[in-house]
């Protein structure tokens, strides 16, 4: 039993159906909260940029006391000094020379998956391509079989799932999955070395020595878990606003290139990564809570993002706002991988946009959405007028 007294419910209906709402009420209202389910968390733009940081105060060493730690996310669960050196070895994976050589394959993918949604005239944007196409696009980045993107989808959600719900037995059980599939690309590419990110890493060095398997699967796996979840509720959330929104949609298309920087106010209004967590290494009193040491903070980017304390008519979607929200987090740990997600979220809007005259959403279908770990649509039923 928890000795704190609880401020909300994150697992409630409202959090699950309408959390934009909830996130931006407890922002205004109890800026830090307890829940039995989650530990504490943060809701304005300012506390979430602080405590990010400030790493020394704020660990991301959230592992679970039951986990080895060779299954910690690296470099995501890692705290300096250890992780600014992971972090310089592995940028230039996403350098933008790499980022660049994907294009054409990320852009010939979204033809290939958009035809029959096009031919058809209408179809679930979830299913049919937000879900498949960042797992798919990942599958060529990482030089993997682009075949075992649904298999991949599925371990991802399961474990995603586990680790929210704490549960370790599934997630050991697929974290050794994981690491089997893994193992196997680094053995074929210490045999017979390919243009791929697994032979890239075995040849990467940390102080001085070669990469341990651990740390190679770790990264590996952090890359699949971080690479398409967030991505997939990202391309969902961007097209079901440009459905919603006409004016919008026939903006961008007008000018494409607003799109970049539109497709990030979009989901700074409707944020598909929930929050993130962190750890007090000491104890700290914010907004007249007390916190210790060793508590779990979530830093809430939702809601943080919709903040008018940091942000001028924070309720508008302003298409040419000056691009610096929170959608990629903030300090030594902002988004690794955003080069790769911008550049999908780029090709994506544009191709669909040059493809339709429109799309709006199918009145006969169903709009569901979810908020645990990721705020995104479930199902998105849109109709299209091809161009
Ligand atoms: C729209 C899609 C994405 C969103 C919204 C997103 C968001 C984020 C955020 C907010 C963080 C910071 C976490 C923290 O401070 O604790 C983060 C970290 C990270 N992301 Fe992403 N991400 C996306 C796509 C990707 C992709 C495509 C990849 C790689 C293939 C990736 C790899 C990573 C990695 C490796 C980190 C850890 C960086 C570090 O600890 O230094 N992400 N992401």
């Amino acid at each position: 039993m928890s000795e704190h007294v609880e401020d909300w419910d994150p697992r409630s209906e409202e959090a699950l159906t309408r959390p934009r709402e909830l996130f931006d009420r407890m922002r205004e209202e109890c800026p830090v909260a307890w829940a039995d389910w989650r530990g504490w968390s943060v809701f304005r733009y300012e506390d979430v940029v602080d405590i990010s940081r400030d790493p020394a105060t704020w660990s991301s060493d959230d592992a679970w006391d039951e986990i080895d730690p060779e299954d910690r996310a690296i470099p995501l669960r890692i705290d300096p000094p250890d992780h600014t050196r992971y972090r310089k070895m592995l940028m230039p994976l996403f350098a933008p020379k790499r980022i660049k050589a994907h294009e054409e394959k990320c852009r010939v993918m979204a033809r290939e998956m958009l035809a029959p949604l096009l031919a058809q005239g209408k179809g679930d944007w979830v299913s049919a391509f937000s879900g498949p196409y960042p797992v798919r696009t990942l599958c060529q980045f990482l030089g993997w079989p682009v075949e075992d993107a649904e298999q991949i989808q599925e371990w991802s959600e399961t474990i995603v799932s586990a680790r929210v719900r704490r549960d370790i037995a599934t997630f050991r059980k697929m974290a050794a999955v994981w690491n089997d599939y893994i193992d196997h690309f680094f053995e074929e590419n210490r045999r017979n070395p390919g243009e791929n990110v697994s032979a890239w890493l075995l040849e990467q060095t940390f102080d001085e020595r070669p990469l341990t398997q651990a740390e190679m699967r770790s990264i590996m796996r952090l890359m699949l878990q971080a690479g398409h979840g967030t991505t997939t509720a990202a391309v969902g959330n961007a097209v079901a606003h440009l459905a919603q929104n006409p004016q919008d949609q026939q903006a961008l298309r007008d000018d494409p290139s607003l799109i970049p920087g539109g497709a990030e106010e979009i989901l700074r209004l409707d944020n598909p990564l929930v929050r993130m967590q962190r750890v007090a290494t000491k104890d700290v009193e914010l907004h007249g809570k007390l916190i210790r040491a060793g508590e779990e903070v979530g830093i809430n980017y939702i809601s943080a993002n919709r903040d008018p304390r940091g942000f001028p008519d924070a309720d508008k979607c302003l298409l040419d706002r000056k691009p610096r929200n929170l959608l990629f987090g903030v300090g030594i740990h902002t988004c690794l991988g955003a080069p790769l997600a911008r550049l999908e979220l780029k090709v994506v809007l544009e191709e669909l946009l040059k493809a339709t005259s429109s799309f709006t959403v199918d009145p006969d279908g169903e709009i569901t959405r979810k908020t645990y770990s990721r705020n995104e649509h479930v199902t998105l039923p849109l109709l299209f007028t091809p161009a």
